[in-house]
């Protein structure tokens, strides 16, 4: 494999309601993070996998992990783009294609990591999977008074893995000063394209509780 895939699993997951850190949250009884780093490390073109995990639970997630797939594990930070700085930090010299991948997207299928990865390989700088946007998307104002209605057709979800050559990646991340919510975001700001893949419905963000009463039922189904 070409690739490296950083994992940033160091969130609280608050959203999901009170309990222990999101990648650590069970589904099935087992944690979202190993489902997501199993079907990470399914998808062959996968040469590392680096984990960037609550600093509290660096110890646990190795061993949670290391039945799963090798993996590096490292400390995150206080926000998502401070985690995913410190797992690069650790891609081990080889790949020169980066994908970053949110834990709490777990049941995201192998294909999708190889499809990414493999529009850098054709020779785009940065590669993200979207899919269109069902619902009437309003702008609003602070107390509730609705602006307008954005042009829907224009619009994408964003979801992950999101791919880098791993030179622009770096570049992006060190130029960075506003955290942001995704790493494309960070190119973007470089001035550097970015080009939509479809994505999976299967990589949807586990982020509320039902979030995770869907992946439940959909786990069965999910391409692993
Ligand atoms: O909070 P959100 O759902 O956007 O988090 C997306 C991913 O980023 C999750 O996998 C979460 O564990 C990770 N994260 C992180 N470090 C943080 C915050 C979020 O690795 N400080």
């Amino acid at each position: 494999g070409d690739v490296a895939v950083l994992v940033p699993a160091a969130g609280a997951g608050v959203r999901l309601g009170p309990g222990r850190p999101k990648a650590l949250r069970l589904l099935a009884g087992e944690s979202l993070l190993v489902h997501a780093v199993r079907r990470i490390a399914a998808a062959p073109c996968v040469h590392s996998i680096v984990v960037a995990a609550p600093t509290a639970e660096l110890n646990a997630v190795a061993e949670l992990l290391a039945p799963v797939a090798p993996v590096i594990v490292v400390a995150g930070g206080a926000t998502r783009q401070e985690s995913v700085a410190a797992a690069l930090a650790a891609v081990p010299a080889g790949p020169g294609i980066v994908l970053v991948h949110d834990a709490a997207r777990a049941l995201t299928p192998p294909e999708l990591v190889e499809s990414v990865a493999a529009a850098v390989r054709a020779g785009q700088d940065a590669v993200i999977p979207v899919l269109p946007v069902v619902d009437t998307i309003k702008e609003v104002s602070a107390d509730d008074a609705v602006l307008g209605t954005v042009d829907r057709s224009a619009l994408r979800a964003v979801q992950t893995p999101q791919g880098f050559r791993r030179d622009v990646l770096a570049a992006a991340h060190a130029a960075a000063v506003d955290p942001l919510t995704d790493d494309a975001g960070l190119v973007e700001k470089q001035g550097i394209p970015v080009r939509c893949v479809p994505g999976s419905e299967y990589a949807m963000k586990i982020t509320r509780p039902f979030d995770l009463a869907l992946a439940e039922h959909l786990l069965a189904a999910a391409p692993a």
